[in-house]
């Protein structure tokens, strides 16, 4: 083909269309390094902050003389054993799900908070409506949580620890940005009434706290661990028949070895709790505020004797509430506050522990 001029204006013209191309395509390159390295750097300084905390507890009151009719014990065992004087059943249509949209709600009228964001939702429980859908997809579903994602937790009494522990990694990782924890149970539904050593502790109830992305955060550390071979001292099955080779009950209901719990317990939140002083760099006698989950007074009792932490500066919510699990801590927590206890910048150290057998800890510096 001859060689004119108009043949090479289209050349120029191609080449000009193609180095154009070749620097928009770099230009891009290196803007989604910018927006990347931008991102990253976001996440690397982004803080879990809890701001704001909900709670709800069912209406009907149950208090130690009801089970005086119908198993051998009476009110002065229950009070001088575990400290408990009333606790909370839910009604027969209420279920878990139903207690943490009502904590929610008391959370939104209490601290003026907007959830519709909220991008991610967990739910620590070991008394579902079901086993699937699970429960955090109900509450997503009934708060109209559109963006959030949806994740049940099985760590018993240390599950609302435990999920503040998974929200703190959720924001650090730069993922989520605002998650809201709960701690439900509805515990009346899986109790053996005709087991008096267990049944008299539980009751029903929930806790919500939120957990935002911020620049400075209140979370100042955390601890959690786990002792498998004794998940036969603590369990509810329906299926598998046996737990660490030792035969169980499979009756959907709690089962207990009481005083090998409490043994566990004591020591081993003794211990965490000079853990957690140590890794927040904050001394145990300059804490405000001890909250362990409230399993049994005498627990609590102990605690403060084995390590000299004042019981004055304790949190519980086992005598109005009963051991409500997971719920433990937050209801605690919340009667603190409504209480003028806890005051903003009060450094709370909450710990967890229960059926796994699992413990989990944090130190907050609140508000
Ligand atoms: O939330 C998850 C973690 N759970 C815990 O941390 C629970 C830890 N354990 C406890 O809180 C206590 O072990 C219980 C409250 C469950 C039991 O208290 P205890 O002081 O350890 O009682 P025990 O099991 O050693 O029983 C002492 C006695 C027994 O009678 P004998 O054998 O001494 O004649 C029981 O049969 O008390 C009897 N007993 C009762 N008596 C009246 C057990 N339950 C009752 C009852 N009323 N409800």
């Amino acid at each position: 083909m001859p060689f004119s001029k108009a043949n090479a204006k289209v050349l120029l013209a191609g080449r000009i269309f193609q180095t154009g191309v070749q620097i928009l395509w770099k230009t891009g390159k290196i803007l989604n390094r910018l927006l990347f390295l931008c991102a990253n750097e976001q996440s690397t300084t982004m803080q879990a902050k809890i701001t704001a905390l909900g709670t709800y507890v069912p209406e009907r009151i149950v208090d130690n003389h009801y089970f005086e009719t119908f198993i051998d014990t009476n009110d002065e065992w229950i009070v001088s054993r575990t400290g408990i004087r009333t606790r909370r059943y839910a009604a027969e249509h209420e279920y878990t799900s139903h207690l943490c949209v009502a904590a929610a709600k008391n959370m939104v009228e209490e601290n003026l908070v907007v959830l519709d964001d909220v991008d991610f939702v967990l739910v620590a429980t070991v008394t579902p409506d079901q086993t699937m859908p699970s429960v955090a997809t109900q509450v997503q579903d009934k708060l109209g949580l559109t963006h959030a994602g949806a994740l049940d937790i099985s760590a018993a009494c240390a599950g609302f620890a435990y999920g503040i522990i998974l929200a703190q990694g959720l924001i650090a990782a730069g993922t989520h940005r605002k998650v809201l924890v709960f701690g439900a149970e509805t515990l009346s539904k899986f109790t053996n009434f005709e087991d008096r050593t267990s049944c008299i502790l539980f009751g029903d109830g929930a806790g919500a706290v939120l957990v935002e992305a911020a620049a400075e955060g209140n979370i100042r550390a955390v601890v959690s661990g786990s002792q498998g071979d004794s998940g036969k001292d603590l369990y509810m099955s329906n299926l598998r028949k046996q737990i660490n080779g030792v035969d169980i009950i499979t009756d959907n209901k709690i089962h207990q070895n009481g005083r090998a719990v409490f043994k566990w317990a004591v020591n081993t939140v003794s211990s965490q709790m000079s853990v957690l002083a140590e890794r927040s760099g904050i001394a145990l006698e300059d804490m405000d505020w001890f909250i362990p989950h409230s399993a049994n007074m005498r627990i609590i009792e102990a605690l403060c004797t084995q390590t000299g932490f004042p019981i004055e500066k304790t949190l519980e919510s086992i005598s109005l509430y009963g051991n409500t699990s997971s719920a433990s801590i937050p209801l605690a927590l919340h009667r603190g506050i409504r209480e003028g206890k806890v005051k903003k910048g009060d450094r709370l150290l909450l710990i967890g522990f229960g059926g796994g057998l699992v413990y989990a800890g944090l130190v907050v510096e609140w508000g």
